[in-house]
């Protein structure tokens, strides 16, 4: 007896699985909606950032417009005491750093000088003991009354507005100038008639 050895008819080979790789076309597209996105992202992004860039700037500019850069000068007149505060004959640099004024008493009555050099604009001094305005720029003297007699200032000081205030106290006016060579001097205005008490 024969051993019966049953041998299969057909052998199923199976074929090995091939393993898929990836979808290229799909990545390929997944890629490009990817930049698609990416850049639409940036040119949205972009143009909200010009238009927050435009926006501020002209809001800047409002606010700038309701708020104009105005200097604020200090007021051209002030109130320069009582007049028995200036013994006579005195030149006061009471208001010289100040006000960038003198007043000077005379028997009759007051001036005021305005302490600007007509060289260059420089600030003189009052030299109490020479009786003169000198000025430290350019050498530039002045007499007592403000006119000029040596360096190189073409004309005498200027005087400004003098007045009496309804309280009483002198009342000067930095904003109202008069010129000697002009005769500006002469005028009422220049000069404050007030006889010692
Ligand atoms: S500015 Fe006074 S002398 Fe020149």
């Amino acid at each position: 007896m024969s051993a019966e050895v049953s041998v299969p008819l057909s052998t199923e080979v199976k074929a090995p699985e091939i393993q898929k790789g990836p979808d290229l076309k799909k990545k390929v597209k997944l890629d490009e909606e990817a930049t698609l996105y990416s850049r639409r992202d940036f040119f949205v992004k972009t143009g909200w950032f010009l238009f927050g860039l435009i926006m501020g700037s002209w809001v800047l500019g409002l606010v700038r417009y309701m708020f104009p850069r105005v200097l604020f000068e200090p007021s051209n007149v002030f109130k320069a005491g009582f007049p028995s505060e200036y013994p006579v004959g005195e030149i006061s640099t009471r208001w010289a750093s100040q006000q960038r004024v003198w007043i000077a008493r005379t028997s009759e009555g007051f001036y005021a000088i305005l302490a600007k050099c007509t060289h260059l604009g420089c600030t003189p001094i009052w030299l109490a003991t020479e009786n003169k305005f000198k000025c430290p720029c350019h050498g530039s003297g002045f007499h007592r009354d403000g006119v000029n007699y040596e360096g190189p200032a073409p004309r005498a000081l200027d005087r400004v507005k003098i007045s009496l205030a309804q309280d009483g106290q002198i009342l000067i006016d930095k904003g109202v100038l008069f010129q000697f060579e002009k005769g500006g001097w002469d005028k009422p205005e220049a000069f404050l008639k007030m006889a010692p008490k």
